[in-house]
């Protein structure tokens, strides 16, 4: 297929608040070994975006500097050595970068079927998501049917889907959200108790239902002493982001007491080996429960690609419940 050499994609121009996204033409990338190029339908947004957009998350030093962490659209090209995919198939992918564009390139390891009965538009919204949140509360958490499991910013994209797998495993699940109406939408989709952060305690609810088994937080700073105290013993607690820093004074003798075990991890920078490895499990586990209707995309907003801005002050105002989608096409 003959591609156009240049394409709409949005760069950062510089760090900043979100007008600084702005639209650009630059060259279509070129498929390296193993690597396919797919044609935009929708492109999902993540705060990861946001936090490259403000300088505070460098992409790495291989992957494209444009923002844009997951996708769906069509096979337009593939590069030396791909043997999955054919120009035409219909994908949804992670990107190390670059997805905010009409055209972005991943190594096909890291694509995968559009989920059955999705469109285009849910299926871009899963990656990112359902591949932090499958290895790091079932890979690294090691979560399990009938465990307390417990996850903050419940309403987030990260959130909404953690609360739908972790139900479809068989947990019982508690979430954390900043508003009464967010908590209730945390049980709508499967938490057995939403809870509202600035009116309730956490730690004493979740101790109360006996601790938590498995907590995924992205919050830290004055969470990470709380998180400590609403795990149950042997529980643990996987952090995968800090919007409330990093550094706290933590006493660590209840880790050893109580067998506590305190991980975490970051997907960008994995190798594609490792994403390759995430991916094959979220489409042998997760696809099945999207096919089921266990598992459905939480879809807050639209907006079109050139309005990225726009959509990058929708995620800051915290207002969304769900994913933001850029409609590319
Ligand atoms: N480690 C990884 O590989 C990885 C991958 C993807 C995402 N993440 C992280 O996971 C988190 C969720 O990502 P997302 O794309 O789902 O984001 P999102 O939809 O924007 O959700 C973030 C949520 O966190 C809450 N929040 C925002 N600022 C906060 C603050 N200063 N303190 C406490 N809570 C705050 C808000 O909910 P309330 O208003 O209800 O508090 C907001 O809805 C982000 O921190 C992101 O960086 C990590």
């Amino acid at each position: 297929m003959q591609l156009s050499d240049s394409m709409l994609a949005i760069e950062i121009s510089e760090p900043g608040a979100p007008d600084v996204l702005k639209p650009v033409s630059v060259a279509v990338p070129v498929p390296g070994h193993g690597q396919i190029i797919v044609r935009l339908a929708y492109a999902g947004v993540n705060r990861p975006d946001a936090l490259q957009r403000a300088g505070l998350y460098a992409p790495p030093p291989s992957a494209s500097p444009l923002p844009g962490l997951e996708g769906a659209g069509t096979v337009v090209e593939t590069g030396p050595g791909v043997t999955r995919w054919k120009i035409g198939d219909k994908v949804c992918a992670l990107f190390p970068g670059g997805a905010y564009a009409e055209y972005a390139a991943c190594h096909e390891s890291h694509a995968l079927p559009i989920p059955q009965g999705l469109s285009l538009r849910e299926a871009a919204c899963l990656p990112e998501t359902c591949f932090t949140v499958w290895s790091n509360i079932v890979m690294r958490g090691g979560l399990k049917a009938g465990e307390r499991f417990l996850v903050h910013g419940g309403t987030s994209g990260i959130g909404t889907t953690a609360i739908q797998i972790a139900r479809a495993l068989g947990a019982r699940v508690f979430a954390t959200a900043g508003s009464p109406e967010k908590a209730k939408a945390c049980e709508g989709i499967g938490a057995e108790r939403g809870i509202n952060y600035r009116d309730e305690d956490f730690v004493a609810i979740v101790k109360e239902a006996g601790g938590a088994d498995l907590i995924l937080d992205m919050v830290g700073g004055p969470y990470l002493p709380r998180n400590v105290k609403a795990l149950a013993d042997d529980g643990r607690l996987v952090q995968i982001a800090f919007l409330q820093g990093p550094k706290v004074e933590l006493n660590f003798g209840e880790v050893m007491m109580r067998r506590l075990t305190i991980t975490g991890s970051t997907l960008r920078p994995q190798s594609d080996q490792a994403k390759a490895r995430i991916a094959a499990a979220v489409e042998a586990y997760v696809w099945p429960m999207v096919a089921s209707g266990s598992f459905k995309v939480i879809i807050d907003s639209e907006f079109p690609l050139k309005d990225a801005p726009a959509a990058h002050w929708r995620m800051e105002s915290s207002g969304h419940i769900g994913k933001i989608v850029l409609k590319v096409e």
